[in-house]
């Protein structure tokens, strides 16, 4: 049997884990918003319509701070129209996803939402389309106390308390041909710097996101995140990334996407130190990581102008699941530049959570590993030193383990994130020697015989993590057996 190793030592801290590391995702897409988290008339309807079924799926993820309204919807986005009595508002062409918005949900009812799901609303203003102003009116709106045109007219519409949206984006994959409006990297860095200007004058505690790269397979990337940092690097906290996977044939290339996901993060944050570096700058650029995922239907079926179209409705496999937990040590792993990361997206839209219009609710296979490491993947991230076999795949040489480990040293739990990418058993040791006397509380897995395996409506515990027995160890070195393409929680008490 093929063995592998894995050293984790409390001394050796990555960072403290912020807790927007495990954030998601809404946009005005598809089912997210309209008989996603919003179905008046169903039977688990709140009074203003939310679904409480939908609310409950996404509590059990614990999810920080959700990224609203889009995506690619924003850039044509005018926020003024989701505001005021519902009956007043105006449906409008979507030109992101040719879709129709009714605008029934806007920023007020999605602050209301994200209150019932015990989380923050990650704001992004318009910057296609809409103008510096436009982003400052709307920081007025939601964020000024009284007394003022925007500030007046939220209290109006039903919300005395300022909203107090803490971080917000400076558009949306501005680099993109797609988007409505793209920019050069020149143009939206001397737009995204005015737009900041503005919003930080008008509420100097907010912080914002620049957009960085799409992908690093744009033709423009480094070179669009180094000139967007020299407009703005004075007056943004963090820049963004983008970066989604699919199985395109090769499953060990697939498998180690996770690999490749932490070479863009270190291109990214070695740009942004290039730039600070110019700048005699003292700050170090925050990476929020806003969009990621496993993500396969790109192309939209045709819907001419439907409102809701189900698009974009992935359903996710083992594998899938396997590839995520991956990407998951990835962000963990460099705790110490990504501050915020938002799995795109939340429900139904290329998401763990799926409903059926005036039906049920279905947790996807990457549910499970987003909900393990959302819980037990806080406090400290610890850097393991991992002795594993390497994989030869097309991007080159790459671990064939990947491995993260956390300390949440109040609760006094070591937890320890293992993907398997060997087709088959490993044996595996993990050596916890610096933490005094620890025991084994848990070892769970998702593995199954088919990798294509998903959840259904029909069956929705095909692929569901299982327990296996914890072992027990007299010198804090426990040996494991990973099952083949497997993913591993192993969680330890420090005594
Ligand atoms: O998450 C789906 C889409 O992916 C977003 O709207 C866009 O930002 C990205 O291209």
């Amino acid at each position: 049997m093929k063995q592998a190793t894995c050293l984790v030592d409390k001394n050796y801290k990555i960072d403290d884990i912020d807790a927007n590391l495990y954030g998601s995702f809404i946009e005005h897409l598809g089912r997210a918003v309209y008989s996603g988290i919003y179905e008046p008339g169903h039977a688990s309807a709140d009074e203003q319509g939310f679904r409480k079924d939908v609310l409950a799926c996404v509590k059990g993820l614990s999810v920080p701070i959700v990224r609203y309204p889009g995506g690619n919807f924003v850039s044509g986005y005018k926020w003024t129209d989701g505001i005021g009595p519902i009956s007043d508002r105006p449906k409008r062409l979507d030109y992101a996803w040719r879709s129709i918005e009714s605008n029934n949900v806007g920023i007020d009812e999605f602050v209301d939402w994200c209150k019932k799901a015990n989380t923050q609303v990650m704001a992004a203003v318009n910057l296609g389309t809409g103008s510096p102003q436009d982003a400052g009116y709307m920081i007025e709106y939601c964020n000024h106390l009284e007394g003022t045109f925007w500030s007046d007219l939220r209290r109006k519409n039903g919300h005395k308390d300022p909203h107090n949206i803490k971080t917000w984006c400076l558009g949306n994959e501005m680099d993109g041909p797609w988007q409505t409006c793209a920019l050069s990297a020149v143009d939206y860095g001397k737009k995204a710097r005015e737009a900041a200007k503005i919003m930080k004058w008008v509420d100097p505690d907010i912080e914002l996101v620049a957009s960085g790269s799409s992908s690093p397979l744009m033709n423009t990337y480094p070179d669009w995140d180094r000139i967007v940092l020299e407009q703005t690097y004075d007056h943004v906290d963090y820049i963004s990334m983008h970066r989604y996977y699919e199985n395109e044939g090769n499953i060990e290339d697939f498998l180690t996407s996770f690999a490749d996901m932490d070479d863009f993060i270190k291109t990214v944050a070695a740009t942004a130190d290039f730039v600070k570096a110019k700048k005699r700058s003292k700050k170090t650029m925050k990476i929020s990581f806003d969009e990621w995922n496993v993500w396969y239907i790109k192309k939209q079926t045709e819907h001419p102008w439907a409102e809701r179209p189900a698009i974009l409705e992935d359903q996710y496999s083992l594998l899938d699941a396997l590839v995520f937990g991956g990407m998951l040590c990835t962000l963990i792993n460099n705790a110490n530049r990504v501050k915020i990361a938002c799995l795109a997206q939340l429900v139904n839209v290329i998401a763990p959570i799926v409903t059926k219009p005036g039906g049920g609710i279905l947790k996807q296979t990457t549910y499970y590993p987003f909900q393990q490491v959302s819980i037990y993947g806080r406090g400290t991230a610890l850097k393991t030193l991992t002795t594993a076999p390497t994989m030869s795949v097309a991007r080159g040489e790459v671990p064939s383990i990947q491995t993260a480990a956390t300390y949440d040293v109040e609760g006094n739990k070591v937890t320890v994130f293992i993907l398997n990418c060997n087709a088959e058993t490993i044996d595996f040791s993990i050596d916890l020697r610096s933490f005094g006397k620890t025991i084994m509380d848990e070892h769970i897995i998702m593995d199954g015989a088919d990798l294509f395996a998903q959840n259904t409506f029909e069956q929705p515990e095909t692929v569901i993590p299982r327990n296996s027995v914890p072992i027990e160890s007299s010198n804090n070195l426990y040996s494991l057996n990973l099952s083949k393409l497997s993913w591993n929680v192993v969680r330890f008490s420090v005594a």
